[in-house]
């Protein structure tokens, strides 16, 4: 018994962004963005809640692997930018899709999120609990981001990605998750402070804030690593595999992981120069947007790999 991915969805917001567009905000250009990070262009939710989003991309999933919503027993949302504090995206998005019969919760790992939750979902099923379970990755990270700040305005955009996965014999086949609070600090975004009568006012900017050099050094030793790992437990050389399917933080990051594989890069492709960094959401929207293409065909061994805030990372090896 193991966990198939048996349906994808996604639904990136209408309104682009470009680089030009940043460069009259701050003190940036197309030409620095783009060579350092490969983003050009990234969606901003201005019409659409992070709700809206996720039950969009969960209907699109739900009508591929050709469900209902009824049939769904569990949905996890992987998100760190959700709308409400309370009640959960998970929620709302059982509400929009009406998954009566379903449980709901949010999953924070950041741009791990989908892949933590794709093994959380793995472990349910596993355990004979749930059988059908959507996934959702949704991030409005413009709403995190200080607009003022060129070091990380320029790597984010807001999107959803969902899948239907369920029992059968064949599909994940192995992965590996790891996280280092010990190392946490390099990437952080400190939410809401507290005001109450009794507690100093903290003057803690509520903005995203990152070392990017740490968060660069951190994902190109952690990626390949995790991905050997997750090889190895399966016992499959890494030249067999079909895709890798990376968050999408940052074409050096990917570069660099392929490199380090001896992997050629046509193996990892990329959309970060159109939508930029959606963390939980990138690896989803990038699943949906190959399988919409026909690129994934039945037989095909692929990674995912992810990795982000917490620190958190992992790999999942699947059979499409
Ligand atoms: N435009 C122009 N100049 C900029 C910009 C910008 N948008 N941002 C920073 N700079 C300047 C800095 O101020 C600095 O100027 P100085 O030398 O006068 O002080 C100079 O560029 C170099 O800054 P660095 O931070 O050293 O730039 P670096 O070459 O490391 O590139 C980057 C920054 C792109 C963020 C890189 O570190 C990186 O790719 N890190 C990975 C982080 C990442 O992808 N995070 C995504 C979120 S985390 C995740 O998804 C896992």
């Amino acid at each position: 018994m193991t966990t198939k991915i048996i349906g994808t969805g996604s639904y990136l917001p209408e309104y682009v962004v470009t680089n030009d567009d940043l460069a009259k905000l701050v003190d940036t250009s197309d030409e620095w963005i783009a060579s350092r990070t490969g983003i050009r262009n990234r969606r901003i939710a201005t019409n659409e809640s992070g709700i809206d989003m996720a039950a969009a991309a969960a209907e699109e999933a739900l009508k591929d692997s050709g469900m209902d919503g009824s049939e769904i027993d569990l949905i996890l949302v992987a998100t760190c930018s959700s709308d409400f504090q309370f009640p959960s995206t998970a929620c709302l998005v059982q509400k929009a899709i009406h998954a009566t019969n379903a449980a709901a919760f949010d999953l924070s790992a950041a741009c791990s999120g989908f892949l933590f939750a794709l093994h959380t979902a793995h472990a349910y099923i596993c355990a004979g609990i749930y059988k059908n379970i959507l996934l959702v990755g949704v991030e409005v990270l413009s709403k995190l981001i200080d607009w003022n700040d060129r070091s990380t305005c320029v790597l984010f955009g807001d999107g959803a990605g969902a899948a239907v996965v369920t029992a059968a014999d064949h599909g994940m086949e192995g992965f590996v998750q790891w996280s280092d609070g010990m190392g946490g600090e390099v990437l952080t975004c400190p939410g809401r402070k507290i005001e109450n009568p009794w507690k100093e006012n903290d003057s803690e900017t509520e903005y995203i804030q990152m070392n990017g050099q740490e968060v660069f050094r951190f994902a190109v030793k952690k990626v390949p690593e995790c991905i050997r790992q997750v090889t190895e437990k399966t016992e499959t050389q890494i030249e067999t595999i079909d895709w890798f399917i990376l968050h999408q933080a940052n074409s050096r990051i990917i570069q660099s992981v392929a490199k380090r594989l001896g992997v050629p890069e046509e193996k990892f492709p990329m959309n970060m120069e159109q939508y930029g960094n959606t963390s939980a959401a990138s690896i989803p929207i990038l699943l949906d947007e190959m399988s919409k293409k026909g690129m994934l065909q039945p037989g095909q061994k692929i990674i995912l790999s992810g990795f982000g805030a917490g620190l958190t990372w992992g790999a999942a090896q699947i059979e499409w």
